[in-house]
């Protein structure tokens, strides 16, 4: 690591813990520390993942980052301070927030996203791309996520940094978040060394389940066994654990890990409604899928499914499959 990027880390490591140290410590962390607890975060979580606040004041991270003898450029550089363009002056980037820290893959903290707790827009407010944070990259949790994502050879992607929390509170931790739903070639190129089987448990809204499509048709014609996890609708994991718990949410993960063509041929199906012409449209969108799949076993039971979602024989589904891209194994 390159000394320069070495002090933009400890700046995120002294503003990670004086965050830390706000929100459990402090007067001003009290309301945002209750709300993190009415939603079921536990004290543990929130210690071991140094959950913090940023008060909201303009000049709290400019101010402790000069008396540890930071300059502001450096700041500003490390993403903790904005520039007023017009006289070139700082001040602080997050305010009036809660501060979840984000580590890189080797566990160093880099960035922040920033959740306001007063309904602000934006929601999220995230640190900008920075010589030590850069998105298309990153994955959200990777870094404490990696040894179980080799163990069982499955990486599971969500949307919310939030819900990654939530669900690392359960048995299941081979979660991780991408920064935005698209996945960038970095990301994917990083996904295939990690794990043959990733699996997209995105929201349950019209939002998570179009992204699941574009996500899952990428990481298919990539050659990689794709699931889904599909979460009911309008929920997203977090919620789902509030509702049900942790047992049924782990219950969940063991039984209900469609392959992605299974999800994808019941969205098609229900898309094309009483539609005949794009049922057959449908239809043949979903048998060019499968020549993706190079698992015989795998192909041969969504054929069977599928046929069965679609309400045609197996053979005609059969014989509209294109030949594979490559040679089965
Ligand atoms: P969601 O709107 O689903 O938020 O956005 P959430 O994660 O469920 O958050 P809570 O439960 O309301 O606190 C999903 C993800 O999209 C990104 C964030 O990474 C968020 O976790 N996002 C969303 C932003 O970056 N900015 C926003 O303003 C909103
Ligand atoms: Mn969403
Ligand atoms: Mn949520
Ligand atoms: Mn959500
Ligand atoms: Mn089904």
């Amino acid at each position: 690591v390159a000394e320069s990027d070495m002090t933009l880390i400890r700046m995120h490591d002294y503003m990670t813990d004086l965050y830390h140290h706000l929100l459990m410590n402090t007067n001003e962390g009290e309301k945002p520390l209750q709300y993190m607890l009415d939603r079921g975060f536990s004290p543990e979580l929130i210690r071991s993942e140094k959950i913090g606040f940023a008060p909201n004041m303009s000049y709290f991270a400019k101010n402790a980052l000069l008396e540890q003898g930071y300059n502001e450029e450096t700041a500003y550089q490390a993403g903790l301070l904005s520039r007023n363009e017009e006289n070139f002056s700082y001040y602080d980037r997050f305010v009036g927030r809660i501060m979840i820290p984000i580590k890189n893959h080797q566990g160093h903290h880099v960035g922040f996203t920033a959740r306001s707790v007063d309904g602000s827009e934006p929601k999220y407010l995230n640190t900008p791309e920075t010589e030590i944070f850069k998105k298309r990259e990153l994955f959200f949790n990777l870094h404490d996520a990696r040894k179980y994502v080799r163990k069982l050879d499955n990486i599971i992607l969500m949307e919310g940094h939030l819900d990654v929390l939530k669900v690392k509170m359960t048995k299941v931790k081979h979660i991780v978040a991408t920064m935005g739903t698209e996945l960038s070639q970095e990301n994917l190129n990083l996904l295939e060394r990690l794990a043959s089987n990733v699996t997209i448990m995105f929201d349950g809204d019209s939002a998570g389940r179009n992204a699941t499509l574009k996500v899952g048709d990428i990481l298919l014609q990539r050659g990689m066994n794709v699931y889904v996890q599909k979460i009911p609708d309008k929920m997203d994991p977090d919620e789902y654990i509030e509702t049900y718990g942790d047992k049924q949410f782990e219950q969940f993960i063991d039984e209900r890990q469609q392959h992605y063509l299974h999800f994808k041929a019941e969205m098609l199906r229900h898309d094309a409604k009483e539609n005949d012409m794009k049922f057959s449209k449908n239809l043949n969108i979903i048998a060019g899928d499968l020549k993706y799949v190079k698992d015989r076993i795998a192909a041969e039971r969504l054929v069977t499914s599928i046929s069965s979602i679609f309400g045609v024989d197996k053979n005609v589904l059969s014989k509209k499959i294109p030949e594979p891209v490559q040679q089965t194994q």
